[in-house]
């Protein structure tokens, strides 16, 4: 598993702003990879972390077990933080982080993320849940398809797409990434620069599976109703729906730190070319 461990994105970023912070909400506690730093760099951190993924958790447990007297680990949903918390016994952070998107481990070890590889359409990060990818591309009505191509992939040819998965799956189930990469290519068969055409319409497919956007939506507020004054936010997105919304929440709500979301340096970009289209945004509670 040791091939998973990569630097964490914008890691000095995140200690830079949750360094100093005693009382630490990891959402996405993926492989620990900015817990471990900020529980190393802060000797009175304690840290709670929650991650949908159980088999991230068993590496984040192992890679933590120095500190485990600091540490708090839960195996949840982001939006499930209030009952987190209160399984903690603690009704106030001072720092919350998140690190969105899916993970090495998942890309690389996880089903259907990646069209790289022929496998079943499943795309969940936590296998407890019921939905995933195969359910959306086989039961989904022809609309909902639509509306998946068009605001989450923000996909023009969103109608064609939709319209010719409705007709294959009407012959036969479609059961794999490859079988889908085959029937959406040839209505994507323009180039786009250096992304792959299908990038986007599987990453709208496992936004729906994941309820990704409704789960930022309701664990930025729900973290921010447990944050004291003062308390500092951490919001690294990689996609520019996701950024929207943490935009959005942070005008709306607290004082970003930043003016414009800071992105990796070009040595962060050559060393973990994955971390190349993260935006890191942050904002303190001021009242
Ligand atoms: C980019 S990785 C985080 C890496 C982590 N910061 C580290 O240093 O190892 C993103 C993690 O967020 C988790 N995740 C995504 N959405 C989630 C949600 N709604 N609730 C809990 N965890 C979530 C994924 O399972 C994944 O492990």
């Amino acid at each position: 598993m040791v091939e998973y461990i990569h630097k964490p994105v914008m890691l000095k970023e995140v200690c830079d702003i949750l360094g100093s912070c005693n009382i630490v909400l990891d959402c996405t506690l993926g492989l620990g990879g900015h817990a471990s730093a900020l529980l190393e760099l802060n000797k009175n951190l304690r840290l709670i972390g929650i991650d949908r993924d159980e088999r991230a958790l068993e590496i984040a447990k192992s890679r933590l077990s120095k500190f485990k007297d600091r540490v708090s680990i839960y195996h949840a949903s982001f939006d499930a933080l209030d009952e987190v918390l209160r399984l903690e016994g603690l009704s106030s952070l001072d720092g919350a982080l998140f690190d969105l998107g899916v993970s090495m481990l998942q890309l690389k070890h996880g089903e259907g993320f990646s069209f790289q590889r022929d496998e079943f359409l499943d795309m969940r990060m936590d296998l407890r849940q019921s939905l995933n990818a195969w359910k959306v591309i086989n039961t989904y009505p022809e609309r909902e398809l639509e509306r998946i191509f068009r605001d989450y992939a923000q996909e023009r040819l969103y109608r064609q797409l939709a319209r010719a998965i409705t007709l294959a799956r009407a012959k036969k189930p479609i059961n794999t990434t490859g079988e889908l990469l085959e029937i959406i290519m040839p209505i994507l068969k323009r180039p786009r620069g250096k992304t792959h055409p299908a990038t986007r319409v599987f990453q709208a497919i496992r936004i729906e599976v994941n309820d990704e956007i409704g789960q930022l939506k309701r664990a930025l507020s729900r973290a921010y109703m447990h944050s004291s004054l003062g308390a500092r936010m951490v919001i690294i997105s990689f996609h520019s729906l996701e950024d929207q919304v943490v935009k959005n929440f942070l005008k709306e709500n607290m004082k970003a730190l930043f003016k414009k979301p800071l992105t990796p340096s070009a040595k962060e970009i050559e060393e973990n070319p994955s971390s190349r289209s993260a935006k890191l945004r942050a904002g303190i509670k001021v009242c």
